[in-house]
C-alpha cells in the first residue's frame, strides 16, 4: 500500500463553508456575516477568487486594504481561508490592453470580457499578468494567520476547456515538438498520409479549427492531450510561486469531476495537487442525481489515490445555470453533503455563503439565502455545521472497497469522435449503467484510471475503454490473472494511443484477454432493440462476435446476429474475463452484475437495505469504523448495526431506524 499522505489543511474536524464573495457587500453585512458564520460553525471560506478587478482597479495600483481587513476579521473569528489567487477572471483593463489575450473558438470567435474566464490560458502575456498577482497575493498574505490553503484561479477549462488562438496555437506547436521529435514521427502517429495531410514543419500545424469535414482524429485527441496539459502547465506556473514565497501553505485548485465535464484529465493532475478538491451540482432533472453524485465523490477519491479530499463546492439548493432550476427538497441537500462525506470528503464547502443581491448568480442558491435567517435553507446550514461537528471523528478514514470501476478521460474524448460506427455513444452514459447498478447493490466503488488499476479489488469493470496503451491492457489482465473478475463492455482496447486501430479483430487489445474476436460491428439504429436470450433489451450496438476460448453467457435472440455470443467470460489465471458486446437494459446489466458479484463473493457494505438506501464505509487506521446510511426513500429504514450513532448521540445495540430522507452514521467499534 502506498504511504499516506498526511491531510495538509489546518482546520479543525471536518471543514465546513463555502465561497465568501464580500467585496459585493457593505461593511455592516460583512460584519453580520462573520457573526453568522460562526453561529453555522463554518470554518473555512474560499476568499477573493473574483477579485482581481477590486485588488488592482488601475494597472499596478493595489487596493489591498479591504481584503486585509476581511481576512483580519475572519481571523478574530476562528474563521481559516482558502486564500484564492484572484487570477480567474481579468479586469477589464487587461483585456483593453492587452486584447490578444482573450481567448478563442474553433470558428474565430472571440471570447470577449464582461463575463469571466476571458483569458488564453497559454498566452504568455496573460501568464506574466496572473503570476504577477499570484506573487502580490503570496507576498502581501503569505504570514496572515488566517491562511489555510492556496486556491489556485478557479475551475480551470470550465468555460474555455479548448482555445484556438494564436497563442495556443504556438503552445500546441510547442508540445507536439516535446512529444515527436520530428515532423515524421508527427506524420505517422497522426496517419497523415490520408487526406493529403503531411506536415513538412511543425510551424504548418494549427489547432483544429473548424474545417469543411472531420479533422484528423489524432489530431483533435492531441490537442485535447495538450489543452488539458496548458490548463495544469499554468496551475503548476502559479503554484510554483506560492511554494517559492509561503513553502508550508498547501497548494489546490477546484476540480469539477461529474459525468458532464469532459476535457481535464484530472488523473493527470492530481500529483499537482497538495489536496484534491472537487466541485459538484447535481442536475435538476435527473431523478437519480443522488447517484451521480456517488459518482463524483467516488471519481473524486479515485484522482485523490484514496485518500481524503475536499469538496469545495455544491449548492444548498437551486443553481441558476441549468435550464430549470428546482430547488432541492427536504433534507436533500443533508443527504448530498453526507453523502459525499461518506465517500471521503472531509471538507463540505458550497458556492457560496452569501446569496448575490446582482450580477449573473444572484438566483443561484447559497448558505444565507435572499430571505434570511427565517428560511429552511439557513436552518440547513445550522443543522449541517451542527452534523458536521459531530462527525468530526471521521476525518481521515478511508473508504473501503471490492470493486473498481476504470474511467478514462482520453477514451471519452476519442470514442465519441466523428466518423465512428455510431454517433450514439456516450462515454460516461456507458459508465454510468454498470456504477448504477452497482448503487443499487449497495456495493462500493473506487474509480480508478487504467494506468492505475488495482490488483487487489475482487471486480473490476471496464466500461468502453476504448483507446488503451500496452501497459494498461496488461495491467487489467493483470487484474484478472491474479484473481478478479474482470468485465469489459463494447468499443474497448479499439485504437491504441495514437487512435490507431489495433488489427486483426476486435477488441484488439483485450482480445486475447477476453478469449473473443470480432470481425465486425453491427450498430443499431435508433429505437433499434434486439433480445439477448435471457429476453433482456439491447440496444445501440452488436458485434459478430466469435469465441475463441471464451464460453457464451449469452447469445443473441433475434436479429441478423442471432445465435452468436453477445455476452462472454472466459477463464483468465486466478480470475476471469468476461465481454459485454452490446448495450443491455437496466434489468440485462443487473442480472450481468448479480452473476459477477456473486462469482467474486463481493457482499453489500449492509445486508437487505431496500432499493434508494445508501451505506457506504470509512475505516481509520485505529481500526475504527464509520458506516454512512443515506436514506433516499420516503420510507423509514429498519437497519441491521452496532455502535453509537454520531448525528444523534445514541447507541445502537442490533438496529437503527433512519427515518425517511434522513441520514445516520454508526461509529461501529
Ligand atoms: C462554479 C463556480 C462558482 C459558481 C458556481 C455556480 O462553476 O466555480 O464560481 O459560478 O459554479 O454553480
Amino acid at each position: 500500500m502506498t504511504p499516506r499522505r498526511p491531510w495538509p489543511l489546518n482546520v479543525e474536524g471536518i471543514a465546513y463553508g463555502g465561497d465568501y464573495n464580500p467585496e459585493q457587500w457593505p461593511l455592516e453585512v460583512q460584519l453580520e456575516d462573520v457573526r453568522l458564520m460562526k453561529e453555522a460553525g463554518v470554518g473555512l471560506v474560499s476568499v477573493a477568487i473574483f477579485s482581481w478587478a477590486q485588488l488592482e482597479p488601475r494597472e499596478g495600483d493595489f487596493d489591498f486594504a479591504w481584503l486585509d481587513a476581511v481576512l483580519d476579521r475572519l481571523h478574530m473569528a476562528g474563521i481559516g481561508v482558502a486564500l484564492a489567487t484572484a487570477t480567474a477572471s481579468p479586469p477589464p483593463w487587461l483585456t483593453r490592453k492587452h486584447p490578444e489575450i482573450l481567448p478563442r473558438l474553433a470558428d474565430g470567435t472571440v471570447l470577449h470580457q464582461g463575463s469571466r474566464q476571458s483569458y488564453a490560458v497559454a498566452s504568455p502575456v496573460f501568464r506574466n499578468y496572473a503570476l504577477g498577482m499570484t506573487r502580490r497575493m503570496a507576498e502581501r498574505y503569505g504570514d496572515h494567520p488566517a491562511l489555510a490553503v492556496w486556491h489556485v484561479d478557479n475551475e480551470l477549462g470550465c468555460h474555455v476547456p479548448h482555445d484556438y488562438s494564436d497563442a495556443a496555437a504556438k503552445a500546441f506547436r510547442h508540445w507536439l515538438r516535446a512529444r515527436y521529435g520530428t515532423p515524421a514521427a508527427l506524420n505517422a502517429a497522426w496517419g497523415t498520409a490520408f487526406w493529403s495531410q503531411r506536415y513538412d514543419s511543425f510551424d504548418e500545424i494549427l489547432p483544429p479549427l473548424s474545417a469543411p469535414t472531420f479533422v484528423n482524429p489524432t489530431q483533435q485527441l492531441d490537442f485535447a492531450r495538450f489543452s488539458s496539459d496548458e490548463l495544469l502547465t499554468h496551475y503548476r506556473a502559479l503554484r510554483d510561486v506560492l511554494r517559492e514565497v509561503t513553502p508550508d501553505v498547501p497548494t489546490t485548485t477546484n476540480l469539477m469531476m461529474s459525468t458532464a465535464t469532459k476535457w481535464m484529465d484530472y488523473f493527470s493532475w492530481s500529483q499537482d495537487l497538495d489536496l484534491v478538491a472537487n466541485d459538484h451540482y447535481t442536475v435538476a432533472r435527473d431523478p437519480e442525481a443522488h447517484i451521480e453524485l456517488a459518482f463524483s465523490a467516488d471519481l473524486s477519491r479515485g484522482v485523490a489515490g484514496g485518500e481524503p479530499w475536499m469538496l469545495m463546492e455544491h449548492s444548498t439548493s437551486a443553481v441558476n445555470w441549468q435550464p430549470r432550476n428546482r430547488a432541492k427538497g427536504p433534507g436533500e441537500m443533508l443527504r448530498n453533503s453526507l453523502a459525499h462525506v461518506a465517500r471521503g470528503a472531509d471538507a463540505v464547502m458550497f458556492f457560496q455563503w452569501r446569496q448575490s443581491a446582482a450580477g449573473a448568480e444572484k438566483y443561484h442558491s447559497a448558505m444565507l439565502p435572499h430571505a434570511g435567517e427565517d428560511s429552511d435553507v439557513w436552518r440547513g446550514t445550522l443543522e449541517l455545521g451542527r452534523r458536521l461537528r459531530a462527525l468530526a471523528p471521521v476525518r481521515g478514514s478511508r473508504v473501503s472497497a471490492d470493486v473498481a470501476l476504470v474511467f478514462d478521460y482520453p477514451s471519452w474524448w476519442a470514442s465519441e469522435m466523428e466518423g465512428h460506427p455510431t454517433q450514439a455513444l456516450s462515454y460516461p452514459d456507458e459508465a454510468m449503467r454498470w456504477y448504477r447498478a452497482l448503487w443499487q447493490r449497495g456495493i462500493t466503488v473506487d474509480i480508478v484510471s487504467p494506468g492505475a488499476v488495482p490488483t487487489d479489488h475482487r471486480v473490476v469493470i471496464v466500461p468502453t475503454l476504448y483507446t488503451v496503451d500496452d501497459s494498461a491492457a496488461a495491467r487489467i489482465a493483470e487484474a484478472a490473472h491474479e484473481g478478479a473478475s474482470v468485465l469489459v463492455t463494447f468499443f474497448s482496447g479499439i485504437v491504441d494511443e495514437h487512435d490507431h486501430v489495433r488489427l486483426g479483430g476486435y477488441p484488439g487489445a483485450f482480445r486475447e484477454l477476453l478469449g473473443v474476436r470480432t470481425e465486425e460491428f453491427h450498430p443499431l439504429l435508433q429505437d433499434e432493440t434486439l433480445t439477448l436470450d435471457d429476453g433482456t433489451r439491447a440496444s445501440l450496438w452488436s458485434e459478430k462476435t466469435r469465441l475463441e476460448g471464451a464460453q457464451a453467457v449469452r447469445t443473441w435472440a433475434d436479429g441478423p446476429l442471432e445465435g452468436l455470443p453477445a455476452v462472454t467470460r472466459n477463464r483468465a489465471g486466478r480470475g476471469s474475463a468476461w465481454y459485454v458486446g452490446t448495450r443491455p437494459d437496466a434489468d440485462g446489466v443487473a442480472r450481468i452484475v448479480d452473476a459477477l458479484l456473486d462469482e467474486a463473493g463481493v457482499a453489500p457494505v449492509a445486508a437487505g437495505l431496500p432499493l434508494g438506501v445508501e451505506a457506504v464505509r470509512r475505516r481509520a487506521d485505529d481500526g475504527t469504523s464509520y458506516l454512512f446510511l443515506i436514506n433516499h426513500t420516503h420510507q423509514d429504514v429498519d437497519v441491521a448495526a452496532v455502535g453509537h450513532e454520531l448525528i444523534r448521540g445514541q447507541d445502537v445495540s442490533a438496529r437503527l431506524t433512519v427515518p425517511a430522507l434522513e441520514t445516520a452514521v454508526v461509529r461501529e467499534r
